[in-house]
């Protein structure tokens, strides 16, 4: 079992939990505008600490939210306003860095281009810093597909993969050498993308932990599932089935930025009951033929 070199919680998501537990400790409950993270069991247990989720801020109890990692669109900082909610802004320095890009090169006249999920809370808040002017694109072929006209800005989400990034703006390139680019991939993502990409190179099967609802936990899968090696998701250490493994002689094991360390610890306490299990019925085994 090989675990690779960066993997779990990155340092959006702690501070984002940080923020959120000294807030439950000052003011008692405190509501999040959408989960915290991207992890259904660990968003169970921030509930039962006080911090609970919430889709709207029409639903926030009390007179504060938090704005988790992903960041918001400026329009819900007005919203806050007028409902007289102070927010609690945890939105993560490198989407905040992409945010003002949007903002930035909307207001100068660029078409912003948004390399990323055009469905994911963090490419929505961009596309809100751009003045709603930005055009999503998730993929080469899309690119292919759009016009441009003479200043084009193009940014990414901060969990992009990298490869994809590449591809995007080398298409946007040719229609528009001119344009500027500004990869706003994080560098926790770039560093647990790479360790993955280097993890399944050297094993059997590859382990990615983390929520099936999160996108840089997918995007793990599929960057090593890329490698030729195959990959499960496992959202929690029950999911692993003691099948896949069978006849393997190296698992790795990675988790993505939003997995917290106790899921973690519970799988590799999983894949210890397999090793177990199989070093019983090989002792098992070797004094049935004595
Ligand atoms: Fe921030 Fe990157 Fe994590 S953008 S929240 S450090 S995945």
């Amino acid at each position: 079992m090989v675990m690779a070199k960066n993997a779990g919680f990155c340092f959006g998501v702690k501070r984002a939990l940080q923020f959120a537990e000294e807030a439950v400790e000052s003011y008692g409950m405190v509501c999040s505008l959408g989960p915290l993270i991207h992890n259904p069991q660990e968003v169970e247990r921030l509930k039962q600490k006080g911090i609970v989720a919430v889709d709207d801020l029409n639903l926030v109890t009390g007179s504060r939210a938090i704005i988790r990692s992903h960041g918001v669109s400026p329009e819900i900082f007005s919203q806050a306003e007028k409902l007289n909610i102070s927010l609690i802004d945890a939105t993560c320095p490198f989407v905040k860095r992409a945010q003002l890009y949007a903002k930035d090169l909307a207001e100068n006249g660029y078409r912003v281009v948004v390399v990323g999920d055009r469905n994911h809370p963090e490419v929505e808040g961009i596309v809100g810093w751009s003045n709603q002017k930005a055009c999503v694109v998730e993929n080469a072929e899309e690119a292919g597909k759009i016009l441009l006209g003479d200043k084009v800005g193009v940014i990414a989400q901060t969990t992009q993969q990298v490869h994809n990034f590449q591809q995007v703006a080398e298409v946007l390139k040719n229609k528009n050498p001119h344009l500027v680019i500004h990869n706003t991939i994080c560098l926790a993502t770039a560093e647990r993308q790479k360790a993955t990409e280097k993890l399944a190179q050297e094993v059997d099967l590859v382990l990615v932990v983390g929520g099936l609802n999160s996108a840089n936990t997918q995007k793990l899968a599929r960057i090593a599932r890329e490698t030729g090696t195959p990959a499960f998701l496992v959202e929690k250490a029950q999911d692993i089935d003691f099948e896949w493994l069978k006849g393997k002689d190296q698992v790795g094991i990675t988790a993505g930025a939003s997995t917290p360390d106790w899921i973690i610890k519970e799988v590799l306490q999983r894949m210890m009951e397999f090793t177990d299990q199989e070093e019983q019925r090989t002792e098992e085994n070797a004094t049935e033929n004595l």
